[in-house]
């Protein structure tokens, strides 16, 4: 019998021979696929009021969302999640705006690899779209914003939001970071809650990003902390849209929050992730925020339907991996039938009851089919994987010898 040592030797040994994938590189299974028809699969949809940020919309259930127009598919086979914009508040001083607002109804955490496509985001003067994360409790259980602007910005910021002691490293020390770092600390109660931000340089948000074409949002959660990119449309990584994407060739990231500066598993708990778009509220219609982009006063501009026509996101896809392994191989020797996927691995997607939301809010689910993705899956797990490999490197070290 083999000791786990001897056998990992000689299975260094023989990936030197086959066409393995890169030995160190870790692989990621995909284990959602939010795309086309299946995009709202594993969804809760927040039915209500903007509570906490005082934007001046309701929030609608997934059939009142469908028969209001605000979630469809287009000609494109894009997503699109949008702000009404057909229906007249004037002269109506309790009116609020129809809007969305989506969570998972899993979580994600270390060992997750999450991508997320977009041709065009919300924007407009009192428009506020995030695409963001957060605990089960706030801001004790950490919140991740991976794009998040209000009224006409043009840039993206992404951020953390977190208990006092998780921070960003100090201007210069990681120079290889492409975005441009605006604050270090992510405490909730440091400059009003303005985060540890590093804003994306260039058509990360608003009309630049539109007239891009859009572009990606990666986001590695690993033991090493979290690595961000965001891709322009000419310039996403061929592996990225595939089965096998390879974040380690990826270059220099866009944003770095190494864990050496920030203890992911004290201040992070596993998030659930968040695509909303209010309006106003207290980030939007701050009036010194407002004021920077827009001119006038928010809330005048909500009652008028016209005043969004760009607020809507265009998506393309969501999809979240998670970590199996460095040794698994990602490439199939010939001859052999390994799995194209597997459910173990370090990764850990946790699919929990789709009753309750974050910010401990009521929702309503949103399961309207399959929980897995359309694309192929396998639910053999890491172990038999690697039962498979050995099983191969059994049968070439018998052509050898
Ligand atoms: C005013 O707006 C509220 C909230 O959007 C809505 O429920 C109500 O029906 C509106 N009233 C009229 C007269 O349109
Ligand atoms: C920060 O979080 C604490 C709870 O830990 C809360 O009481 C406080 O209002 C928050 N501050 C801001 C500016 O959000
Ligand atoms: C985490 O991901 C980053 C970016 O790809 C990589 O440099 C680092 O080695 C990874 N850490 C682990 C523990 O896999
Ligand atoms: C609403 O916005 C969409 C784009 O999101 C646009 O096609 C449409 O013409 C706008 N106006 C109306 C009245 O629907
Ligand atoms: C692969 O799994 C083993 C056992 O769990 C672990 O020690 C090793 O660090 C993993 N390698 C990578 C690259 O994740
Ligand atoms: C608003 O925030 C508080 C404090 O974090 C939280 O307890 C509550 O559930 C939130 N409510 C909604 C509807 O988001």
């Amino acid at each position: 019998m083999l000791s786990t040592l001897s056998l990992a030797g000689v299975a260094l040994g023989v990936a030197n021979l086959l066409p393995f994938a890169a030995a160190q590189d870790p692989t990621y299974s995909m284990v959602f696929n939010h795309q086309g028809a299946n995009f709202f699969n594993n969804w809760n949809f927040y039915d209500g009021w903007d509570v906490n940020n005082t934007g001046t919309v309701e929030f609608q259930t997934q059939d009142a969302s469908q028969q209001l127009g605000l979630i469809s598919l287009n000609s494109a086979g894009n997503t699109i999640i949008k702000v009404d914009n057909t229906t007249s508040g004037v002269g109506n001083a309790s009116f609020l705006r129809p809007s969305v607002k989506i969570l998972t109804d899993y979580t994600l955490s270390s060992g997750n690899l999450l991508l997320f496509d977009a041709v065009h985001m919300p924007f407009g003067c009192s428009v506020w779209p995030a695409f963001w994360s957060q605990g089960p409790a706030w801001p004790d259980d950490g919140e991740i914003d991976i794009m998040e602007g209000v009224n006409l910005q043009v840039k993206n910021d992404i951020s953390l939001h977190t208990l006092d002691g998780c921070k960003h490293p100090d201007a210069g020390v990681q120079a290889f970071e492409t975005g441009n770092l605006v604050s270090t600390d992510c405490f909730n109660q440091t400059d009003f809650n303005q985060g540890c931000i590093v804003e994306v340089a260039t058509a990360g948000y608003g009309a630049d990003f539109a007239s891009a074409g859009g572009g990606v949002y990666a986001m590695l959660w690993n033991d090493t902390g979290l690595t961000f990119w965001f891709f322009q449309r000419g310039s996403i990584p061929a592996d990225l849209p595939t089965t096998n994407p390879n974040p380690a060739g990826w270059g220099n990231p866009t944003a770095y929050y190494p864990q050496s500066s920030c203890d992911f598993n004290t201040f992070f708990k596993p998030q659930t992730f968040i695509i909303d778009i209010t309006l106003c509220g207290n980030f939007a219609g701050q009036p010194n925020v407002f004021s920077q982009t827009c001119s006038g006063t928010c809330l005048d501009l909500v009652p008028i339907p016209t005043n969004f026509d760009d607020a809507y996101f265009e998506i393309s896809y969501m999809r979240v991996f998670q970590q199996t392994n460095g040794s698994a191989p990602s490439t199939t020797p010939a001859g052999t039938a390994l799995p194209t996927g597997g459910s173990g691995g370090v990764g850990t997607v946790t699919v929990t009851a789709a009753s309750s939301g974050a910010n401990g809010e009521s929702t309503t689910t949103a399961k309207t089919g399959a929980a897995l993705p359309s694309m192929s899956f396998s639910a053999l797990t890491l172990g038999a994987c690697l039962l498979l490999e050995i099983v191969a490197v059994g049968f070439v070290q018998g052509f050898r010898l």
